[in-house]
Protein backbone atom coordinates (compact mmCIF):
# COMPACT_ATOMS: atom_id res chain seq x y z
CA UNK A 1 0.00 0.00 0.00
CA UNK A 2 2.09 3.61 -1.11
CA UNK A 3 2.27 5.72 1.85
CA UNK A 4 0.06 8.48 1.99
CA UNK A 5 1.44 12.00 2.51
CA UNK A 6 -0.15 14.35 4.52
CA UNK A 7 0.46 18.19 4.18
CA UNK A 8 -0.39 20.42 7.09
CA UNK A 9 -0.75 23.91 6.17
CA UNK A 10 1.84 25.69 9.07
CA UNK A 11 -0.43 29.01 9.01
CA UNK A 12 -3.41 27.44 9.26
CA UNK A 13 -4.36 28.02 5.48
CA UNK A 14 -5.80 25.43 3.74
CA UNK A 15 -3.57 24.10 1.04
CA UNK A 16 -5.66 25.77 -1.90
CA UNK A 17 -5.18 28.90 -0.48
CA UNK A 18 -1.41 28.26 0.12
CA UNK A 19 -1.09 27.16 -3.78
CA UNK A 20 -2.71 30.53 -4.84
CA UNK A 21 -1.09 32.44 -2.59
CA UNK A 22 2.43 30.97 -4.42
CA UNK A 23 1.15 31.95 -7.75
CA UNK A 24 0.73 35.47 -6.71
CA UNK A 25 3.31 37.45 -8.25
CA UNK A 26 6.18 39.67 -5.41
CA UNK A 27 3.91 42.08 -4.07
CA UNK A 28 5.82 45.12 -5.81
CA UNK A 29 3.53 43.84 -9.15
CA UNK A 30 0.29 45.85 -9.65
CA UNK A 31 -2.49 44.06 -11.26
CA UNK A 32 -3.17 46.17 -14.70
CA UNK A 33 -6.03 46.71 -14.34
CA UNK A 34 -9.04 47.26 -17.60
CA UNK A 35 -6.40 44.80 -19.30
CA UNK A 36 -8.22 41.79 -18.84
CA UNK A 37 -9.55 40.02 -22.34
CA UNK A 38 -13.49 40.55 -22.33
CA UNK A 39 -15.81 38.05 -24.26
CA UNK A 40 -17.95 39.12 -26.75
CA UNK A 41 -19.37 35.64 -27.82
CA UNK A 42 -17.63 36.23 -30.87
CA UNK A 43 -14.01 36.39 -29.80
CA UNK A 44 -12.35 37.97 -27.03
CA UNK A 45 -11.53 41.89 -26.91
CA UNK A 46 -8.90 43.08 -25.54
CA UNK A 47 -8.08 47.19 -25.95
CA UNK A 48 -5.06 48.02 -27.82
CA UNK A 49 -3.97 50.68 -25.58
CA UNK A 50 -4.83 50.85 -22.08
CA UNK A 51 -3.07 53.48 -19.73
CA UNK A 52 -2.20 52.12 -16.18
CA UNK A 53 -2.42 55.24 -13.56
CA UNK A 54 -0.65 53.35 -10.89
CA UNK A 55 2.47 51.63 -13.26
CA UNK A 56 2.53 54.77 -15.14
CA UNK A 57 2.81 52.95 -18.23
CA UNK A 58 0.73 52.08 -21.27
CA UNK A 59 -0.11 48.59 -21.76
CA UNK A 60 -0.17 47.79 -25.36
CA UNK A 61 -1.85 44.35 -26.92
CA UNK A 62 0.62 43.65 -29.98
CA UNK A 63 -0.58 42.54 -33.42
CA UNK A 64 0.94 39.63 -35.16
CA UNK A 65 2.69 42.47 -37.14
CA UNK A 66 3.79 44.30 -34.74
CA UNK A 67 5.72 41.06 -32.78
CA UNK A 68 2.57 40.02 -31.00
CA UNK A 69 0.10 38.44 -29.97
CA UNK A 70 1.39 40.02 -26.56
CA UNK A 71 1.70 42.57 -24.18
CA UNK A 72 4.24 45.05 -23.44
CA UNK A 73 4.38 47.75 -21.34
CA UNK A 74 5.99 51.28 -21.95
CA UNK A 75 6.80 54.04 -19.57
CA UNK A 76 4.61 57.32 -20.07
CA UNK A 77 8.34 58.89 -20.02
CA UNK A 78 9.23 60.34 -22.85
CA UNK A 79 12.69 59.69 -23.48
CA UNK A 80 13.40 62.96 -24.09
CA UNK A 81 12.56 65.10 -20.89
CA UNK A 82 10.82 63.09 -19.36
CA UNK A 83 6.88 64.46 -20.23
CA UNK A 84 3.84 61.97 -20.22
CA UNK A 85 3.05 60.76 -23.05
CA UNK A 86 -0.59 60.75 -24.85
CA UNK A 87 -1.66 58.01 -27.32
CA UNK A 88 -3.17 59.75 -29.82
CA UNK A 89 -5.61 57.30 -32.13
CA UNK A 90 -6.50 60.08 -34.46
CA UNK A 91 -3.11 61.69 -34.99
CA UNK A 92 -1.93 60.67 -38.70
CA UNK A 93 1.83 60.82 -39.43
CA UNK A 94 4.29 59.60 -41.84
CA UNK A 95 6.98 57.63 -40.68
CA UNK A 96 10.01 59.16 -41.95
CA UNK A 97 11.94 55.96 -41.77
CA UNK A 98 9.48 54.05 -44.71
CA UNK A 99 7.51 56.93 -45.62
CA UNK A 100 4.09 55.48 -44.70
CA UNK A 101 1.44 56.60 -42.87
CA UNK A 102 -1.04 55.80 -40.44
CA UNK A 103 -2.86 56.87 -37.42
CA UNK A 104 -2.20 56.38 -33.61
CA UNK A 105 1.23 57.41 -32.35
CA UNK A 106 2.66 57.93 -29.06
CA UNK A 107 2.96 62.15 -29.42
CA UNK A 108 4.83 63.74 -27.14
CA UNK A 109 2.89 67.07 -25.91
CA UNK A 110 6.40 69.29 -24.98
CA UNK A 111 8.22 69.03 -28.16
CA UNK A 112 6.81 66.59 -30.83
CA UNK A 113 8.35 63.34 -29.98
CA UNK A 114 6.36 60.82 -31.61
CA UNK A 115 6.92 57.00 -31.17
CA UNK A 116 5.18 53.72 -32.60
CA UNK A 117 3.17 50.98 -31.23
CA UNK A 118 6.35 49.40 -29.70
CA UNK A 119 7.90 52.28 -28.70
CA UNK A 120 10.33 53.25 -31.33
CA UNK A 121 11.15 56.62 -32.29
CA UNK A 122 10.19 58.08 -35.48
CA UNK A 123 10.55 61.65 -34.70
CA UNK A 124 11.61 64.57 -32.40
CA UNK A 125 14.55 65.48 -30.12
CA UNK A 126 14.18 62.13 -27.93
CA UNK A 127 17.09 59.88 -28.37
CA UNK A 128 15.95 56.84 -28.12
CA UNK A 129 12.68 54.32 -27.54
CA UNK A 130 10.74 53.92 -24.61
CA UNK A 131 11.39 52.61 -21.66
CA UNK A 132 10.06 48.43 -21.27
CA UNK A 133 7.95 48.71 -17.50
CA UNK A 134 8.31 44.60 -15.77
CA UNK A 135 5.06 43.30 -17.48
CA UNK A 136 4.08 39.76 -15.88
CA UNK A 137 1.04 36.86 -17.25
CA UNK A 138 0.00 35.51 -13.58
CA UNK A 139 -2.75 32.72 -15.96
CA UNK A 140 -6.23 33.67 -14.89
CA UNK A 141 -5.33 36.38 -12.47
CA UNK A 142 -4.62 38.60 -15.74
CA UNK A 143 -1.24 40.35 -16.35
CA UNK A 144 0.99 42.12 -13.50
CA UNK A 145 3.22 45.01 -13.41
CA UNK A 146 6.07 46.01 -11.67
CA UNK A 147 6.47 49.79 -12.03
CA UNK A 148 9.86 50.20 -10.37
CA UNK A 149 11.17 47.77 -12.56
CA UNK A 150 11.99 49.60 -15.70
CA UNK A 151 14.41 48.26 -19.00
CA UNK A 152 15.80 50.62 -21.09
CA UNK A 153 14.02 50.91 -24.20
CA UNK A 154 15.48 49.32 -27.62
CA UNK A 155 15.14 48.67 -31.03
CA UNK A 156 13.81 44.61 -29.32
CA UNK A 157 11.04 45.86 -27.52
CA UNK A 158 8.78 43.96 -29.18
CA UNK A 159 10.97 41.01 -28.33
CA UNK A 160 9.67 41.43 -25.27
CA UNK A 161 5.89 40.94 -25.11
CA UNK A 162 4.52 38.75 -22.89
CA UNK A 163 2.92 35.64 -24.56
CA UNK A 164 -0.63 35.37 -23.17
S1 LIG B 1 9.90 66.00 -23.44
FE1 LIG B 1 9.05 64.84 -25.03
S2 LIG B 1 9.85 65.69 -26.82
FE2 LIG B 1 10.73 66.87 -25.25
Amino acid sequence: MPAVRSFVAPSGLALAEQLQLLRQPSPHYIAARGVEPRHTGQSFEIPAKTYSKEGRCWVVSLTPEQGGPGFLALSERCTHLGVALPWLEDFAFTNPSDGKAKKGWFRCPAHGATFDDVGMRVFGPASRPLDRVDLRYNGADGLYLYPARIAQGSSENAAWAVKV
